[in-house]
């Protein structure tokens, strides 16, 4: 301290800091500077009290407008909400098959089923709905279980072979690995590969038809064409929820297969379900 001392040039007091005989001066802050600052501090503190903004234990001030980005997208959704109630209750009313494609309600339940799709449903039936192994595809005419809206709602209102739902679609095909010699179910993949694409050993492809009438047509129909009563696949479509190459057919046949779908009614509302059927249905494939 004792270094300080005015600055010959231009009479201001240095700080006592010197470089090279180079000294510094002391002058004050500029004013403008520092209310801005005093300015900046108190706005901060009245910003930490009005919002929310001090970190706790478990979660922060809550601050004293009470404001939340989380609450205000829950009131967007109520707006949205009551905006909309109107057509969900047309929506709950509505004869679905009656919905004409270009009606206002009919739009809304596909906007609507769409985004419910996307959330809950594009996981194991694919974004576009084309479905993957052991999924179906939404988008085709072949339905396993029909494909007008009071079978595509029901499908997704009970769901598929769930044990939450007594009246989910239920259907087993047994395991023919049991049932079945080796050589018989090779004759049996045979016969159902001939259903859809040529095949040359016709002494096997008899065989396997044989074994078919006696095991299989039950379910899948005489002529292999299927049956929605118990979700028994077409098989003559060249369509296939597993796949139809030889090997998965033949291991098809022999474990059998068991997909199971959630039923949707026990998990969203009565309007979700609605809205992501007409959705469905109007995919491409709707009956
Ligand atoms: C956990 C996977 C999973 C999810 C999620 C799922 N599904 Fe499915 N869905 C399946 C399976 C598996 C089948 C086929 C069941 C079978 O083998 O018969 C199926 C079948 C269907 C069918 C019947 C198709 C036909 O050909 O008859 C419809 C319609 C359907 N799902 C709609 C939906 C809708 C709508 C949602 C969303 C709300 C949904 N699914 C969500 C697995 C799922
Ligand atoms: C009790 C009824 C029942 C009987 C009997 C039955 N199936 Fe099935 N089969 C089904 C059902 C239901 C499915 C669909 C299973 C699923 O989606 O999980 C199916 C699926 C299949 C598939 C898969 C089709 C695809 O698109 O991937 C093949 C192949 C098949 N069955 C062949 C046979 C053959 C061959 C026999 C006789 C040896 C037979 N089934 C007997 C009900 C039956």
């Amino acid at each position: 301290m004792t270094d300080k001392k005015l600055d010959d040039a231009t009479g201001v007091e240095t700080t006592g800091h010197e470089w090279d005989g180079i000294r510094e001066l002391n002058n004050p802050l500029p004013r403008w500077w520092l209310y801005t600052l005093y300015a900046c501090i108190v706005w901060a503190i009245a910003y930490t009290i009005a919002y929310p903004a001090w970190p706790m234990i478990s979660g922060a001030t809550s601050g004293l407008l009470g404001y939340s980005t989380r609450g205000e997208v829950a009131k967007d959704i109520t707006a949205h909400e009551a905006k909309n109630t109107a057509l969900v209750a047309d929506l709950l009313a509505a004869d679905l098959p009656t919905l004409q494609p270009g009606d206002d309600l009919h739009r809304y339940a596909v906007a609507r089923g769409g985004s419910v799709f996307r959330a809950q449903c594009s996981q194991c039936h694919g974004s576009g709905a084309a479905g993957a192994k052991g999924y179906p595809n939404l988008r085709d005419d072949d339905w396993l279980w029909g494909g007008d809206l009071d079978a595509i709602s029901a499908t997704i209102d009970h769901g598929v072979r769930n044990e939450t739902d007594g009246d989910a679609r239920w259907s087993e095909m047994p395991a023919f690995g049991e049932i079945l010699s080796d050589e018989e179910i090779d004759a049996v993949v045979t016969y159902v590969s001939s259903l859809s694409s040529p095949v040359e050993d016709a002494a096997l492809v008899a065989a396997g038809a044989t074994i078919f009438e006696d095991n299989c047509s039950a379910c899948h129909g005489e002529n292999g064409k299927g049956d929605r009563e118990v979700g028994a696949p077409n098989l003559v479509d060249a369509i296939w929820l597993y796949g139809g190459d030889p090997a998965t057919l033949a291991e098809t046949v022999r474990n059998s297969r068991f997909g199971v779908m959630p039923a949707w009614g026990q998990r969203l509302s009565d309007e979700d379900v609605r809205a992501v059927a007409v959705y469905v249905h109007n995919l491409g494939g709707g009956e």
